[in-house]
């Protein structure tokens, strides 16, 4: 597992300041009315933080101290207020709460924390929540112009929907973005797209 926090210290906003555009895009669906939202591995909160200032109670977790600190001092900075967690998703517990959307953005990792990470978001959903992933993907085209060299950190759409089989799916996308997101989101990457939500 790539060190975060030395990342996170040696350089500030690495995905800049504004929320992943997925993020804002579906947030801002005529049929999106969730209420909570849980960041999952969200950083130095850019989308917490984003989803707090529309009103939404946000709870955010990362695994990196640095991390959540930088997030805690952009909640503060932007005058808003959510749940920052330090916390591994290996074995981060939910103690039967639940949330109204889940947002799972660039958790580049072995598959058993991507496959952790998928069913907890989907145990954790109320009912009519929505699931929001994106992550750079494993594609018939290999790798993006950036984003891991690694093939077993990538996702693809399939291993997504198997793992949070029961959710209706509303989007399910696959291909090559032109990214700009902070400086290490810089080019045309492979990505999945993925939207789905828990049916009533
Ligand atoms: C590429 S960054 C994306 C951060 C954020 N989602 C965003 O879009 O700005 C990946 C994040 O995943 C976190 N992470 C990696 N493995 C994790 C794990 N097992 N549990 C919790 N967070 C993890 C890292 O600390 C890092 O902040």
């Amino acid at each position: 597992m790539p060190d975060w926090d030395a990342k996170y210290a040696a350089q500030e906003a690495p995905f800049g300041d504004a929320p992943n555009e997925y993020v804002r895009r579906v947030a801002t669906r005529a049929d999106f009315s969730a209420t909570s939202a849980l960041c999952l591995a969200d950083g130095d909160g850019r989308n917490g933080a984003w989803l707090a200032g529309r009103g939404l109670s946000v709870t955010g977790i990362d695994s990196s101290a640095i991390a959540s600190q930088r997030a805690q001092a952009r909640d503060r900075a932007n005058g808003v207020s959510a749940e920052r967690i330090t916390a591994d998703i290996a074995d981060w517990e939910s103690d039967g709460r639940s949330w109204q959307s889940v947002f799972l953005i660039y958790l580049q990792s072995e598959p058993e924390i991507r496959a952790r990470a998928l069913r907890l978001s989907v145990d954790v959903l109320e009912p009519g929540g929505w699931l929001v992933v994106e992550a750079f993907a494993r594609t018939p085209a290999g790798f993006g112009e950036f984003g891991p060299k690694d093939a077993s950190v990538l996702y693809d759409l399939p291993e997504i929907e198997r793992a949070t089989s029961g959710l209706q799916v509303i989007e399910a996308l696959e291909g090559r973005v032109l990214l700009d997101e902070g400086v290490r989101h810089q080019g045309t990457g492979n990505i999945v797209r993925y939207a789905a939500r828990k049916p009533r």
